[in-house]
């Protein structure tokens, strides 16, 4: 198994994607530290993969919004890892994300800070904490979950939204740039509407509808799908690839 060995960090893991995150990256060898704030989600997530990956799964209880918090949980968990023995994060998903609908007029600044702190600080947090254990083993990848909403504005998303997800690539650019050569790679991926609570629930059945009908290949996307794409940028043989975005809307882009 190709991660066999390597630790994953992944934010939001209680969530559609996240789960489905977790899952192929324990598939591959993996242990995961499954990050959340809903502690109840995160213990079925353990309790109902015990058998199949004993104690390879570690809950990680944390409100990704609360920076100080965030800090001092990822400061323990890199530990003594900058000296490149032990310990740490080697892959570092930046899953976890929050919606809202609001455009321009009904944006207000408070939530323009709420949606930031969740969807761009606390990657930028966990990347910095991280990243020194990373370039001391000289191997490292880091994998945001960012949104087709970056480049299209965001179609049903809002402003706040689109905003926290293009700075999402940015700092994933920012940070390939940075790390090249240091065996540390930095890559974004970029899905539409894939089947979890954030569509199924947030979406009304009239936009759900409307977008199905856009989207040239006919159908959502899986959370598996998105899970097959970090596993292939955690895998070693994805180690040349580096400040990339992997577009996943099903064609939408060409709509
Ligand atoms: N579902 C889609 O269609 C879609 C499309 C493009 C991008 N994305 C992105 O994919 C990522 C995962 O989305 P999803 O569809 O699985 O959403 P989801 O709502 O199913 O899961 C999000 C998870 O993040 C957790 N979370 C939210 N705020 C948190 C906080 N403050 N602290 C800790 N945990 C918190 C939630 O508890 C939840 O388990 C998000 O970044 C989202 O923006 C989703």
């Amino acid at each position: 198994m190709e991660l066999t060995g390597k630790t994953a960090l992944v934010t939001g893991a209680a969530g559609g994607i996240g789960r489905a995150i977790a899952l192929g990256l324990l598939d591959a060898g993996a242990d995961v530290i499954a990050c959340d704030r809903d502690a109840a989600a995160l213990q079925s997530l353990v309790d109902q993969n015990a058998d199949q990956y004993p104690g390879k799964i570690n809950p990680m209880v944390v409100d990704l919004g609360d920076a100080e918090a965030l800090t001092k949980a990822a400061e323990a968990i890199a530990g003594g890892a900058a000296d490149g023995t032990a310990g740490g994060v080697d892959i570092l998903v930046n899953n976890a994300g929050i919606l809202s609908p609001h455009k321009l007029a009904a944006t207000t600044l408070e939530e323009f800070h709420r949606i930031m702190a969740v969807n761009l600080d606390a990657a930028l947090i966990l990347t910095k904490a991280f990243v020194p254990g990373m370039k001391a083993k000289g191997w490292g990848r880091l994998i945001n979950i960012a949104s087709y909403a970056w480049k299209s504005g965001g179609l049903t998303a809002g402003t706040s939204y689109a905003i926290s997800k293009a700075a999402l690539v940015g700092l994933t650019y920012a940070s390939a740039r940075e790390l090249t050569a240091t065996g540390v790679t930095a890559n974004a991926i970029a899905p539409a509407y894939v089947v979890t609570p954030m569509i199924m629930e947030q979406l009304s059945e009239e936009d759900r509808n409307r977008q199905l009908a856009a989207i040239p290949v006919g159908r959502f996307c899986q959370p598996e799908e998105i899970a097959h794409s970090v596993r292939f940028l955690a895998s070693p043989l994805a180690g040349f690839m580096t400040g990339t975005v992997i577009d996943m809307n099903g064609g939408l882009q060409f709509g």
